[in-house]
């Protein structure tokens, strides 16, 4: 199982890395724009400072709704490291865009999958991942991890090469939800990748340790 970090914050970015638990970054509009950055220098120019921090495997995604535009802007992507995903969005145009970048050796993401559906049309068009954004559907009440399940369900069927990245994971269940459902990646805040540390008998049991070393070390 794969984890990568949804963010666009270097630090962050870094912290993760050198944790060693982390395989790779996706972004979004809306986390480039957390983070200030504007205009395409600057957005190129940070899509590489991430790629200098990890190792492989940074989801950016273009902007353009249009197959030529998403061309335009992923070929621009690509070119700043071949350690680039490119992210295209689940519209029919984004289907052709996959095929095309596909055909060219360069990995996609398709982003915003909703529905099982979805994940079969960009499999079928060769998408690299699919992402499912689970905690914005248990946001209006359906359930995200049911999606996980259908989609690992579907493609296990089948020989598509695509891999199923959930997305929009907000928390140590959902991570645990993807990993018994055999999700390839899981990508989440910090925050969230974070919480797997926790637990109350570790905190007890370390503290109990360190007080009985102290007592006989101090005598
Ligand atoms: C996926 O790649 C998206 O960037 C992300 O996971 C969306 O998560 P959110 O619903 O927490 O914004």
């Amino acid at each position: 199982m794969k984890f990568f970090i949804d963010t666009a914050n270097l630090e962050e970015i870094k912290e993760a890395y050198d944790l060693g638990i982390l395989d790779g970054v996706t972004t979004n509009p809306s986390l480039m724009a957390k983070e200030g950055i504007s205009g395409d220098e600057n957005v190129k120019a940070h899509y590489k400072a991430i790629c200098d921090i990890v190792d492989d495997k940074v989801s950016a995604e273009v902007i353009a709704t249009d197959y030529e535009g998403m061309i335009r802007e992923g070929e621009e992507l690509a070119a700043i490291s071949p350690k680039i995903v490119v992210k295209i969005p689940m519209i029919k145009d984004g289907l052709k865009a996959i095929k095309y970048f596909s055909s060219k050796g360069i990995r996609t993401n398709c982003t915003l999958i909703f529905s099982a559906g979805q994940a079969i049309l960009a499999a079928k068009a060769g998408a690299s991942y699919v992402s499912p954004f689970m905690g914005r559907l248990d946001d209006i009440g359906a359930n995200g991890t049911d999606l996980i399940d259908q989609i690992t369900a579907i493609y296990a069927n089948y020989d598509f090469g695509t891999e199923v990245l959930a997305a929009s994971v907000r928390g140590p269940k959902h991570v645990l939800e993807c990993a018994e459902l055999g999700a390839d990646v899981i990508t989440a805040p910090l925050k969230a990748i974070l919480a797997l540390l926790n637990h109350p008998l570790t905190d007890k049991g370390l503290a109990q340790f360190l007080a009985d070393h102290k007592r006989v070390n101090e005598k």
